[in-house]
């Protein structure tokens, strides 16, 4: 799609300075058709892996076929759910969301709850548009607002 194509370079170069980087374990919330999960796949290669989680089940079955018809599947996953019940036992490296915290009636509540697969001590992100929680601090965009730190409790 055009519109992928045109915001890739933007969101690879914002996730990478983010500190996005190979072997690392990633969350995509609001996955869609998995552009920014298969990006996030390229960024953290087979030796990392990629979960990408939505509610809508239609657009993960695409997400899947891409996933497979470009070589990613044996790291790049999804679960189909709605982020205000994703739950997990898993810690990622790094929390990753483009054009998904508009949806949200309260973005900060979700923001606390994500945080919480996010391994203790990781510095976070996010702005509008897009949300990165990782390891390492980034400058704000326009647009873009500091998270707490990702909560160390359970
Ligand atoms: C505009 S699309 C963005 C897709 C992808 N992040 C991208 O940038 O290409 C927003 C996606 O977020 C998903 N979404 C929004 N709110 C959600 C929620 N509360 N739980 C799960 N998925 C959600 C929608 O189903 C949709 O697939």
């Amino acid at each position: 799609m055009l519109q992928a194509r045109l915001l890739r370079p933007y969101t690879e170069k914002f996730f990478r300075a983010a500190g996005l980087a190979p072997r690392m374990r990633v969350s995509d919330v609001g996955s869609g058709m998995g552009d920014v999960a298969l990006l996030s796949a390229d960024i953290v290669g087979p030796a990392g892996s990629v979960l990408g989680i939505d509610r809508d089940a239609a657009a993960l079955d695409n997400a899947r076929r891409r996933t497979e018809e470009q070589g990613y599947a044996s790291w790049v996953e999804f679960q189909t759910g709605d982020l205000d019940e994703f739950t997990t036992t898993d810690q990622f490296d790094a929390l990753v969301g483009r054009y998904v915290l508009l949806y949200q009636p309260d973005p900060s509540s979700v923001i606390r709850s994500l945080l919480r697969s996010v391994k203790p001590g990781g510095t976070s992100f996010c702005r509008n548009q897009v949300l990165v929680s990782g390891p390492k601090e980034v400058s704000t965009e326009r647009g873009g607002a500091a998270c707490p730190a990702a909560p160390t409790g359970p």
